[in-house]
């Protein structure tokens, strides 16, 4: 009886077992087919010029096998990658190099606005898949651990030989990618600047936030809609006291156990100062508000201030 017991567990256990792995491979063969069918689309100044499937990616491109420091897992990874200067002049010719920025549109709402002058000085890849017998996923160490997919493309750097790219951290890092764009910083958003009379160190603070906050935050509504609007109506300055909101910067999980923000990286240079002159920046734009005569009248994407 106890025999014949363990027999029939076991054999329920193999069963179990076997559909489980039938379920993941079905699974991943089908996330496998829906990702292939992705196009990625490319813009030029807000026009479409292109939708390219990733699929149709490997007639014009080169593949390549990329190993770097996957900054958001902390350890060395293995990609499958295309060379995002290939790429680029393929859609765009030669025009892409003396463009300003390059927006990246991702399913999960992250959107970096990268400087061209970035790409000239480093090699950036697109992966579109792994290479070392790992999901194309990671484990973002930065973002609560939460599991995530990489795919359509992720964007990663050569970084193994490069200080100054590690010490970046992962903001220049976006994963499931579906979208390109060339664009103007300043066109592209005009109300996030801060008025002219504001201290130098606002202004510094201005651009720190460009690169390190930006890509998951708005400001005025313009920017990416992963995280909250951080100037309108009310300004974070105005309901978070200044220590609290240096700390947040510094060590968000210090605040909120759970929270999903990455702290400010911390490898950059005068880390301390970055901070200051961020929260500088986020107080001058309390004045600056959408259709204040501080901003141009232009723009057709911010909120409503009425
Ligand atoms: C990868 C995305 C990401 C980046 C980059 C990021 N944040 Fe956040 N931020 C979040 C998320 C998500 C929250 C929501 C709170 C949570 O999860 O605990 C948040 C919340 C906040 C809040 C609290 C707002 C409120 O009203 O509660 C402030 C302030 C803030 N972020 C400022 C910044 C600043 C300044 C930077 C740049 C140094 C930055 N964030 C960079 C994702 C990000």
């Amino acid at each position: 009886m106890e025999s014949r017991n363990s027999i029939v567990k076991s054999l329920l256990f193999i069963f179990s077992t076997s559909v489980v792995l039938a379920l993941t491979l079905i699974n991943s063969s089908f996330s496998q087919t829906a990702t292939n069918q992705g196009s990625i689309e490319f813009k030029n100044k807000n026009e479409t010029i292109r939708n390219l499937p990733l699929a149709e990616f490997e007639r014009y491109l080169t593949k390549q096998t990329l190993k770097i420091f996957e900054i958001h897992e902390k350890r060395d990874r293995i990609y499958q990658v295309y060379s995002a200067a290939s790429l680029f002049d393929l859609i765009y010719g030669n025009d892409w190099r003396t463009a300003e920025e390059i927006i990246f549109i991702c399913e999960d709402y992250y959107q970096p606005s990268i400087p061209v002058t970035k790409f000239l000085q480093y090699n950036a890849y697109f992966a579109f898949a792994s290479a070392d017998n790992h999901d194309f996923t990671l484990k973002n160490s930065l973002q609560n651990d939460e599991e995530v997919r990489l795919g359509p493309l992720y964007l990663i750097w050569d970084n193994l030989n490069s200080r100054e790219l590690l010490q970046e951290g992962a903001v220049d890092m976006p994963y499931q990618i579906t979208g390109i764009e060339l664009t103007t910083f300043a066109a592209r958003f005009p109300v996030i600047f801060p008025p002219n009379s504001a201290p130098p160190e606002a202004h510094r603070g201005s651009l720190h936030f460009r690169k390190h906050c930006f890509a998951c935050h708005t400001i005025n509504g313009q920017g990416s809609g992963k995280a909250a609007e951080l100037n309108y109506p009310v300004s974070v300055t105005e309901y978070i006291q200044p220590t609290y909101l240096k700390l947040w910067i510094n060590n968000p999980t210090a605040i909120r156990l759970n929270s999903k923000m990455p702290p400010l990286p911390a490898e950059i240079p005068d880390r301390d100062k970055v901070i200051d002159e961020i929260i500088a920046y986020l107080t001058a734009m309390r004045t600056v508000k959408p259709q204040s005569e501080t901003t141009h009248s232009q723009n057709s994407n911010q909120p409503d201030d009425q």
